[in-house]
């Protein structure tokens, strides 16, 4: 038993010989083993339809394996409610209309800490940290689904974040986001991380993915076809060219530079800065 909690607490999310086919028949997600670590920040890659969206809402159980298993924090999502897995793992919709439902930002961020059970200070506690993060003091009596998109996105962040989860899954969270928006989920993945907690980041901006994640895994056609540090992926010809994923513009240019100029890669434009920074002070 020791052997098990202490294994637990490494690994939060575990996906052993997963698969799952929709209703009408289509493979979407096939023969996937993956495991995350506690404390991992990991952006999940690929292009459209590759299946990444089908394998993040196995974390908090809105989808159930057609074979094999999920385990979160070594609950088997099979046999748990989506209500109590998202105690461990909140999941932000890619799309948040599909999030949203209460007819104010204010009772959407208390949501969350009400359906806890948490005491009503804390609950106040906790609206304000989050609004306060997510810069809300000026939407907070307005209706949800009368915002712009990129500010419901960052409500359906913000009311997922109130609960806290030690898992958080964002689907897409910086899609439509002005630079404002996009900093404020790069402030809240840098807050997470040094929280320790485990965040699985899904997304097509491969500046955000190469500046946050630790790790990130590639998809293709239903399948995790590769994982690796940001530096490992995005120098990866064979996966590259398989997902058809251009790196982050930064890395471009330095591979572009790389033998002639750079002695090596760079994932971001300060790594870059400084890097030929180097080069010219020799
Ligand atoms: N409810 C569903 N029923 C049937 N097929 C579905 C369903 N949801 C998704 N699919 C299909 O499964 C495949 C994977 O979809 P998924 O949404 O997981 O991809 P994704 O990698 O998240 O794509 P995107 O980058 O566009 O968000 C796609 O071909 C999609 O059309
Ligand atoms: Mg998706």
């Amino acid at each position: 038993m020791m052997k098990e909690s202490s294994e637990l607490s490494v690994k939060p999310i575990k996906c052993r010989n997963l698969w799952h086919v929709y209703p009408g028949g289509f493979t979407a997600l096939k023969e996937t083993f993956l495991e995350i670590s506690a404390g991992e920040v990991v952006g999940i890659v690929g292009q459209n339809g590759s299946g990444k969206t089908t394998l993040v809402k196995h974390f908090n159980g809105l989808l159930k394996p057609s074979s094999g298993a999920v385990l979160i924090n070594g609950i088997d999502t099979a046999e748990e409610s989506v209500f109590n897995l998202s105690r461990h793992a909140g999941y932000v919709f890619q799309n948040p209309n599909h999030q949203l439902f209460a007819t104010s930002v204010l009772s959407e961020l208390q949501f969350g800490p009400k359906n806890l059970g948490l005491p009503e200070d804390e609950i106040l506690a906790r609206v304000e940290e989050t609004t306060e993060l997510f810069q809300l003091h000026a939407i907070i009596d307005d209706h949800p689904l009368r915002l712009s998109f990129p500010l419901r996105k960052i409500v359906a962040i913000a009311s997922i974040h109130a609960m806290h989860p030690s898992i958080l899954i964002l689907d897409e969270p910086t899609t439509g986001q002005d630079h404002n928006g996009a900093a404020m989920v790069r402030k809240l993945i840098q807050q997470l991380r040094s929280e320790g907690k485990t965040v699985v980041l899904v997304s097509h901006d491969m500046a955000l993915i190469a500046e946050v994640a630790d790790r990130v895994v590639a998809m293709w056609a239903a399948e995790v076809i590769d994982s690796g540090t940001p530096r490992e992926i995005f120098s990866n010809s064979t996966t590259l060219k398989k997902t058809m994923l251009q790196p982050p513009q930064a890395t471009q240019l330095s591979q572009r530079l790389h033998g002639r100029v750079l002695p090596q890669i760079t994932l971001t434009v300060d790594e870059t800065i400084d890097a030929l920074a180097q080069v010219a002070d020799t």
